[in-house]
């Protein structure tokens, strides 16, 4: 059964950037980012959030110099490998949104074994966006959906979610890093409705206490999806787009 409580997305940029201003390679951004991950699973639960995506691996990401991309898919796999047995004993779920017929023969087994072995977990489920593009995923949703008799924005949903591997949960609140302010082709269908935090802190340097601060954030804006404001509501108001 799914958890209740918030889905947060989060687009982890400015490694490349925190690595350079401290002269490093941009790997070591990187590296330095799997860490900041692993600060935000761990606070995600205790935040009320039961649903975290991370974009580790954007279908454009390909066009990176070669050498990038393979640290990037060691990464998740190092990340995998190693965080599976910890991830089953504190009830987080994993599972990978994105493509895999582009990934290597060892990257898939791994993806699905720790799908596998943390089937059961409760307290968190912990996507993370590999070969992913939200364009790409509604396409081939699209493509799908001639077979489907059932015309309905649900039934196009439960089809986006089979092309993602893994469902396609609305985003309660989406995060970006790193100081630009757009979406990079994340999760453009889940998002609609989705609260926009951009944050000027680099990946490497995001923790516990920024996440905090972003659902502080979140719990005090008032979403309306189209509809007027609950004060308004009595007063005659018509609900509006
Ligand atoms: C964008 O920063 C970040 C990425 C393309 C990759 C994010 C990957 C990680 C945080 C590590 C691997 C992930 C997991 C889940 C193990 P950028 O390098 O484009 O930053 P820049 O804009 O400063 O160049």
């Amino acid at each position: 059964m799914e958890p209740t409580g918030l889905h947060v997305a989060i687009i982890m940029d400015g490694n490349g950037r925190w690595a350079q201003a401290r002269g490093l390679p941009r790997v070591a951004g990187h590296r330095a980012g799997v860490e900041a991950v692993r600060r935000v699973v761990r606070a995600a639960p205790a935040l009320g959030i039961s649903t975290l995506t991370l974009y580790a691996f954007s279908a454009d990401n390909w066009q990176r110099p070669q050498p990038e991309v393979t640290i990037l898919m060691r990464l998740v796999h190092e990340y995998l490998l190693t965080e599976t047995h910890p991830w089953a004993a504190h009830g987080i779920r994993v599972s990978v949104i994105g493509r895999r017929d582009r990934l290597s023969r060892g990257l898939r087994e791994v993806i699905e074994a720790a799908e596998v072995a943390t089937g059961q977990g409760g307290a968190l489920h912990l996507r993370l966006a590999v070969d992913y593009s939200a364009r790409e995923a509604i396409f081939r949703a699209a493509c799908r959906f001639y077979k489907v008799t059932e015309l309905s924005r649900d039934s196009f949903a439960r089809v986006l979610g089979e092309v993602n591997h893994d469902g396609a949960a609305d985003v309660d609140l989406l995060i970006r890093t790193g100081g630009e302010q757009r979406l990079s082709d994340f999760l453009l269908w889940e998002s609609a409705y989705a609260e926009l935090i951009f944050t000027p802190r680099m990946w490497p340097e995001f923790g516990a206490e920024d996440l905090d601060e972003a659902i502080a954030e979140f719990r005090a804006r008032e979403r309306r999806f189209g509809r007027v404001p609950d004060a308004a509501a009595g007063c005659g108001q018509r609900a509006t787009q």
